[in-house]
């Protein structure tokens, strides 16, 4: 089981005085330094935290394993062929939204999305795409030749103990099966915390957790070192 750590909201915080301060790469270096297995940053359209020389930076300090989330436009592939990060996360963005607010609906943009994914495989770069749990959109994942995909966590992640929560928790029990069973490398994320986490990291077959603004609200409060280290405890 291992933790990837999404360090934007460093960068949120660095943008609220449009400052210099507090640094995401430093942050990724105490990230690793606490254990984290992967740094994750999700490059938005607006810049609204990580900028293209956040990316710079990062890959070159960044010894574990980089995975830059993005929407799959030209800008953006332009971005990941020059960054040539380890990993690009394929994800769903709207401008006005918080947060991304789902997984990607891949089966109506099977066409936009094949030649996108096979050039970035071509360039050395493993190609995950974020979903919900639902088996369609594995399959179709499996049909665009990507073996690594993210599970959404964050419906789960939004319900309070109880019923619904236990649905929702149901469905990625079983999507995270059946993707295994087709040999996907199943990871997952959003909205998990420390109070969340136990029930997914429960789940056999998830082998990666990608955990951002809890840990970065910890770190915080205790240091990026102690809010990693709490984390990878939980999990492990
Ligand atoms: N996974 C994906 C695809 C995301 O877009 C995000 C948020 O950037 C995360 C995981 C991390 O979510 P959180 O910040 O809620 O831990």
């Amino acid at each position: 089981m291992r933790l990837a750590v999404n360090i934007d909201h460093f960068a949120t915080l660095r943008q609220a005085r449009e400052s210099d301060e507090p640094e995401p790469a430093l942050a990724a270096l105490l990230a690793e330094q606490a254990g984290a297995h992967g740094i994750v940053c999700h490059i938005r359209g607006d810049r609204r935290h990580i900028k293209e020389r956040d990316l710079r930076v990062l890959r070159q300090v960044v010894k574990t394993k980089l995975n830059i989330e993005m929407a799959a436009t030209d800008e953006m592939k332009r971005i990941a062929l020059d960054v040539k990060p380890n990993v690009v996360s394929l994800v769903p963005e709207r401008e006005e939204e918080l947060t991304t607010e789902g997984g990607l609906n891949v089966t109506p943009l099977q066409s936009q999305l094949r030649p996108f994914i096979q050039e970035l495989q071509g360039s050395d770069i493993h190609v995950s795409i974020f979903v919900d749990p639902d088996i369609k959109q594995l399959d179709t994942c499996l049909k665009l030749n990507v073996n690594l995909v993210e599970l959404n966590t964050g419906k789960y992640a939004e319900l309070k103990q109880g019923p619904d929560r236990e649905r929702a928790l149901s469905e990625l029990q079983a999507a995270a099966a059946h993707g295994r069973k087709n040999d996907l490398e199943i990871h997952a994320g959003h909205g998990l915390d420390y109070r969340n986490i136990h029930p997914v990291a429960a789940i056999p077959e998830i082998s990666e957790f990608s955990i951002g603004f809890a840990i970065v609200a910890r770190a915080a409060i205790v240091g990026v070192k102690t809010a990693v280290q709490e984390m990878l405890a939980l999990i492990s």
